[in-house]
């Protein structure tokens, strides 16, 4: 059976209105949906973890939930496969293939990232307006039809981050935009790395959302995405980065997430 039909099974023919990836440390947000119904990942045919054992990366999460967020159905993916864990860049690609064929227009997808921007600092959001692939690996390689000549013009939507910031500004919530650098990870980047993408004209850096922006490009979903800034790029600041920090930090963004992601749902 595949991942639609086990869906369908258990929540008959529900549409999605709209479908949410969680980011590192950003779990807690699948609190904001209401009559959930949780499905495993390793139970849906083609989503991460299917059929493999173990190895998932603390402080992701893997369920799909369905459910309501105010007046909109929408389905969580509590957490994704990043490229880094086994070489896949495509390995998103089933999940959001099946939001979308269960009618998910919309895709808002969450991270944790380092911050280029000194303005910018740890427990803030920023938007992506744009991303440079650094990692150099595309989701679409292996695509075998002219779908993959994806345009990537507007990929981040633009009538959705004005939207966005006009609710951000009436929840007091600052909410900065920017270019996010995907790099591979993932060991964190080199302090020249850094220097690199802040001369390249990047924003943010981390280590996912980009092949995710690109399928579901492809799939036709209009896309927003924002990052909980859970640290300064690496020399920028004087901290160690780590994976522990990215969770702790990634706990003051949830916070502002819950206010900002509802209320971006209701609008939509
Ligand atoms: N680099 C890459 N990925 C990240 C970072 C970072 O500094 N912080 C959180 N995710």
């Amino acid at each position: 059976m595949n991942a639609i039909q086990t869906i369908q099974q258990r929540t008959g023919d529900t549409k999605i209105d709209i479908a949410l990836v969680l980011g590192s440390g950003l779990a807690a947000l699948a609190d904001m949906l209401e009559d959930k119904t949780a499905f495993p990942y390793d139970e849906l045919e083609g989503f991460p973890g299917y059929g493999r054992a173990g190895g998932r990366v603390s402080g992701h999460g893997s369920e799909l939930l369905t459910g309501k967020m105010g007046n909109k159905s929408v389905a969580i993916l509590t957490g994704r496969e990043h490229y880094y864990e086994h070489g896949n860049a495509a390995a998103m690609r089933v999940a959001l293939e099946t939001v979308q064929a269960l009618g998910a227009k919309t895709l808002l997808l969450t991270n944790s990232a380092g911050s280029l921007d000194e303005d910018v600092r740890p427990g803030n959001l920023m938007m992506l307006n744009d991303h440079i692939n650094y990692a150099g690996m595309n989701p679409l390689i292996g695509e075998a039809t002219d779908k993959r000549f994806v345009n990537m013009v507007d990929a981040y939507d633009s009538r959705l981050r004005e939207l966005a910031q006009n609710i951000a500004r009436d929840l007091d919530i600052p909410l900065s935009e920017g270019v996010y650098l995907w790099y591979s990870g993932p060991s964190f980047e080199t302090v020249a790395e850094i220097q690199m993408g802040i001369r390249l004209g990047a924003n943010s850096v981390g280590m996912s959302t980009a092949p995710e922006v690109i399928i579901a490009r492809m799939l036709g979903m209009a896309v927003w995405a924002c990052s909980g800034i859970t640290n300064m790029g690496a020399g920028m600041a004087n901290e160690t980065i780590s994976h522990t920090q990215t969770k702790n930090v990634a706990t003051i963004c949830a916070q502002k997430f819950q206010k900002l992601i509802p209320a971006l749902v209701e609008a939509i």
